[in-house]
């Protein structure tokens, strides 16, 4: 370059994925999906032959980084979310969790509160692996694709940790009713323990947070606010008491209704929004919020017409507004690699 041409045009290098989350409408949305990675490409199940179970690989940072990694090689995803698990949480608290081939996690006797509070700073310690797999996926991604941190919700992770498996849920939602002294004292030990796994991951190089509530559904209005907005708001705050100012996305799935108290009271710049949503509902929270989602994973999975039709109508009802193209829950472990790249190319033009 001549030292008399003018200096090059400042290109915004900001990532589109958080351009959308500082409530920006661009040209085209971003786009990511939940469970990006994972059994739905042949290039992770070839890995996790490698790893003596789900859990040890989840600790193992050079693997999880590859699997963070791997579908941002196939697909120009946005942003790539850190390959773990919300059930680590638990495990680094002292609970004992493995999964079952073919049938999902399990979770041994809960600890007292009292243990599992006393093991919070450990905690964090214990999940360090985490934030180193954070670091090489962030030095080895391109500056303009963002990299996500994430956790699961305090409820949805304190059903687990009751139930002992996944579930219908009841016993979790009856202590609701028959101790909600003890769910409170349980849900505030894992808001605590999750803000210190957030705030680590942060600065190891998360650009973004995305609480998973995946167990929104079935709770009266009252119990929700109690076990969901209040503690997701506790969470944001503590991030940003400890000077941590990147965007959080709540995905509270199944709250219906109630999703729009949620926006307006939990703190979160994101709100992800399951496959029920109606248009004129994110319309209404895009005034506030970014709104993430909402292709069902099933469509996907279908492919064809459909699935197109309905891409389509997703970008020309939201695409007006701060809007992050998603899924509404995670991509289905046999869903067809292809149908995930002319999603993301009909998004994209990529
Ligand atoms: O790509 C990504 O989205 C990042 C990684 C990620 C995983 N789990 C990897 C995973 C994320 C964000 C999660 C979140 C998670 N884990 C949730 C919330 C989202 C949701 O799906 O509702 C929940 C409820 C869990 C708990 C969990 N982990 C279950 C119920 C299962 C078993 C179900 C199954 O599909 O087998 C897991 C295991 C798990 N987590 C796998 C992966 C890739 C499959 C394990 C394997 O490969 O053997």
């Amino acid at each position: 370059m001549a030292l008399s041409d003018p200096p090059p045009a400042t290109t915004d290098v900001t990532p589109r994925f958080l351009r959308a989350l500082a409530h920006e409408t661009l040209d085209r949305p971003p786009i990511w999906f939940m469970r990006q990675a994972g059994r739905s490409l042949p290039e992770y199940r070839e890995l996790r032959t490698r790893a003596q179970d789900f859990i040890s690989f989840c600790h193992d940072p050079e693997m999880a980084a590859e699997a963070t990694l791997q579908p941002m090689r196939r697909f120009p995803f946005d942003a790539a979310i850190v390959f773990a698990d919300i059930l680590l949480i638990p495990g680094a608290l002292g609970q004992r969790v493995w999964f079952e081939t073919g049938e999902g996690p399990r979770l041994g006797e809960l600890p007292s509160i009292e243990s599992m509070a006393d093991q919070v700073e450990a905690s964090t310690e214990r999940l360090s692996a985490i934030g180193e797999t954070l670091k090489r996926v962030r030095a080895a991604l391109e500056p303009e694709r963002a990299l996500i941190g994430f956790a699961g919700a305090p409820w949805t992770v304190a059903t687990y940790m009751i139930e002992g498996r996944g579930s219908d849920r009841v016993r979790a939602r009856s202590l609701a009713f028959t101790d909600p002294e003890m769910l409170d004292r349980l849900i505030a030990v894992l808001v605590d323990a999750t803000i210190r796994y957030l705030v680590m991951q942060v600065r190891a190089g998360a650009q973004a947070l995305q609480l998973f509530e995946s167990w929104a559904e079935l709770l009266p209005e009252d119990v929700f606010e109690r076990v969901v907005t209040r503690p997701h708001a506790a969470i944001v705050q503590g991030l940003r008491d400890q000077g941590i100012d990147v965007p959080v996305i709540g995905f509270p799935r199944g709250a219906g209704a109630l999703v729009e108290n949620y926006a307006a009271a939990a703190g979160v710049q994101g709100v992800g929004l399951d496959v029920q949503a109606p248009a004129a509902l994110g319309q209404r929270l895009q005034k506030t919020v970014t709104i993430q989602g909402a292709l069902d994973p099933l469509l996907l999975r279908a492919g064809g017409e459909a699935l197109d039709r309905r891409v389509d109508q997703l970008l020309q009802q939201w695409g007006g507004g701060p809007y992050i193209f998603n899924l509404g829950h995670g991509v289905m472990p046999d869903t067809p690699v292809d149908h995930i790249g002319r999603v993301v190319h009909r998004v994209t033009g990529l």
